[in-house]
C-alpha cells in the first residue's frame, strides 16, 4: 500500500496544512481521520493564505480526492461555510466527500463546551468548537451518524428523543434551553444542503489501497494533545496519533505504512497545561512575531518554547513515526542561542519520557543542550547541504536523540520552500 500518515509531533499548529497540501499533490485521496473544526491548517498559494478547519489540505490538488473520515465529528454549518469560502476563491470542491459514520456536531455541543470549561478546576482552554460533548454523545451512544442526519426521518427523530435530555442538562448548567421546532427547521436546512456530500467511503479506500494507488492519512492537532498519549486533562478529544487512522479512517492497521512526524523548529502551545520548554522574554516574542504565532482557530496569541526532543521521543514512539518534516526553520534566524531540551530532570533525577501525571509533569525542568544560531537567510536555498553549518548541526541534533532522521525542511510557507532530504526521497512519492 502506498500511503503516507501525517501525525503532528507536538500540541499542534506543527504546519501540517502546508506538508500536507505539499504532499496531495501527488495523492489520489486525502482522508482526515478525526477532530472536527477545532483545527485550522492554513495554506499559502502564491499570495493567497486559506485556513481549513475541516477539510482536507488535498483540496487545492486538482483530482484528489478528499474524504472527512469517520472518525472526525462535523458542525454542518461550519463544513458548508468552508466549502462556500473555497467556491468564492474558485476552488474546486466537488471531490470533497463525507464519510456516513462521521458525527455530527449540533448547537448545543457548543454551548456545553463552554459550559463544561467554566465548571472545570483544570481550564483546558478548548476551542469551544464542541468537539468534547460531541465526542462524549458518540461515546455514551447519544450522537447521531451523518447517514442517520441526511435522512428527514432518523434525524426528526434523533432530535425529538434528545432535545428534553438535553434541556435538563442545559437547566443544570444555567444554559439557554434548545426549542425543538427551531433545531429541527434550522438543522433539516443544513442536512439539504450537506447531503450531496455524505457517502459511504469504506469501498473507495479499499480500492484506491489495494490498486496501490496514493492515499494520505491528514492528522490535526497533534501528539500531545491525544486523549490517550497527551497531557490529559489537557488535551483534545480524539487521537491525532497514527493509532487514530485505522479507526478514524476506516481501513487497517496495515495501511500505516511511513509515518511523517511534523514538528515546528520550536515549540507551541495554545490553551493550559505544562509546558517544560516555554520562556518568556524578547527572543520568544521575536519568535512569535516572525512565525505569526497567533491561533489560527481562536486568534489566540501562542505560548513559545525551545524544541522538546521529550517530546518528538514520546511522539516517535507513540506514532512509529519514520522521518521528520521539520517546519518553520526560517523562523529561528537571527537568534544567537539555540537551546534543545534533551531531557526532563524530575526530583533530582533525569528521566527521558513524558510523565503521565500533570502534577508530575509541570515540575519537570528542561535540560538543554546549546547550539550556536545562524544569522544567514535561508531565502533560496533548496538543497540541504547549502544550510548555514550551523542549522546542520542543530538537525543532526535533532535526529540524533530522536533516532529518527529529517526528511523534509520547511523555510516558509511556499510550496518551493521545501527542502527534500535522503529518507524523503526514498518514499518515491513524488513519481
Ligand atoms: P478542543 O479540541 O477544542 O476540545 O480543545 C482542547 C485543547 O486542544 C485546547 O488546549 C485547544 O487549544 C487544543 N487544540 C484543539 N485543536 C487544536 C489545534 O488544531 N491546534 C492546536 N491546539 C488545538
Amino acid at each position: 500500500m502506498h500511503t503516507l500518515t501525517i501525525i503532528g509531533a507536538q500540541w499542534g499548529d506543527e504546519g501540517k496544512g502546508k506538508i500536507t497540501d505539499f504532499l496531495a499533490r501527488h495523492a489520489a485521496l486525502t482522508v482526515r481521520f478525526q477532530g472536527g473544526n477545532n483545527a485550522g491548517h492554513t495554506i499559502t498559494l502564491k499570495d493567497r493564505r486559506f485556513a481549513l478547519h475541516l477539510i482536507p489540505s488535498g483540496v487545492f490538488t486538482q483530482g484528489c480526492v478528499n474524504i472527512l473520515g469517520q472518525g472526525m465529528v462535523i458542525n454542518p454549518k461550519a463544513f458548508l461555510e468552508e466549502i462556500a469560502m473555497l467556491k468564492k476563491a474558485g476552488i474546486a470542491t466537488k471531490n470533497i466527500v463525507i464519510s456516513d459514520r462521521a458525527h455530527v456536531v449540533l448547537p448545543y455541543h457548543q454551548r456545553f463546551d463552554e459550559a463544561l470549561e467554566a465548571i472545570r478546576i483544570d481550564k483546558v482552554g478548548t476551542t469551544f468548537r464542541g468537539i468534547g460533548p460531541a465526542y462524549s454523545d458518540k461515546a455514551t451512544r447519544l450522537g447521531i451518524r451523518m447517514a442517520d442526519f441526511i435522512q428527514d426521518e432518523t434525524r426528526k427523530a434523533h432530535i425529538e428523543a434528545l432535545v428534553p435530555h438535553v434541556n435538563r442538562q442545559s437547566e443544570g448548567l444555567g444554559l439557554p434551553l434548545s426549542d425543538v421546532k427551531q433545531l429541527q427547521d434550522d438543522m433539516a436546512v443544513l442536512a439539504t444542503e450537506l447531503k450531496p456530500f455524505v457517502k459511504p467511503v469504506g469501498d473507495l479506500l479499499h480500492h484506491a489501497l489495494y490498486e496501490n494507488k496514493k492515499v494520505l492519512f491528514e492528522g490535526a492537532q497533534g501528539t500531545m494533545l491525544c486523549l490517550d498519549n497527551g497531557t490529559y486533562p489537557f488535551v483534545t478529544s480524539s487521537s491525532p496519533t497514527a493509532a487514530g487512522v485505522p479507526l478514524g479512517a476506516g481501513v487497517p492497521p496495515q495501511a500505516v505504512t511511513e509515518v511523517i512526524g511534523v514538528v515546528k523548529a520550536y515549540t507551541t502551545r495554545v490553551g493550559a497545561g505544562a509546558f517544560p520548554t516555554e520562556f518568556n522574554d524578547p527572543i520568544a516574542e521575536q519568535i512569535r512575531q516572525v512565525g505569526r504565532e497567533y491561533g489560527t482557530t481562536t486568534g489566540r496569541p501562542r505560548r513559545i518554547g525551545w524544541l522538546d526532543l521529550v517530546v518528538l521521543k514520546h511522539a516517535a514512539r507513540t506514532s512509529g513515526i519514520t522521518q521528520w518534516a521539520l517546519m518553520l526553520v526560517d523562523v529561528l534566524q537571527n537568534i544567537d542561542m539555540l537551546r534543545l531540551c534533551t531531557h526532563y530532570r524530575l526530583n533530582g533525577q533525569e528521566i527521558d519520557h513524558v510523565p503521565a501525571s500533570m502534577v508530575q509533569y509541570a515540575q519537570c525542568e528542561p535540560v538543554y543542550t546549546d547550539l550556536q544560531g545562524f544569522k544567514t537567510s535561508l531565502e533560496g536555498i533548496s538543497q540541504f547541504e547549502d544550510l548555514p553549518e550551523p542549522l546542520k548541526a542543530y538537525i543532526h541534533k535533532i535526529e540524533t536523540v530522536t533516532g529518527v532522521p529529517v526528511g523534509l525542511i520547511s523555510t516558509g510557507p511556499e510550496r518551493n520552500q521545501t527542502i527534500r532530504c535522503h529518507p524523503f526521497h526514498q518514499l518515491d512519492w513524488e513519481v
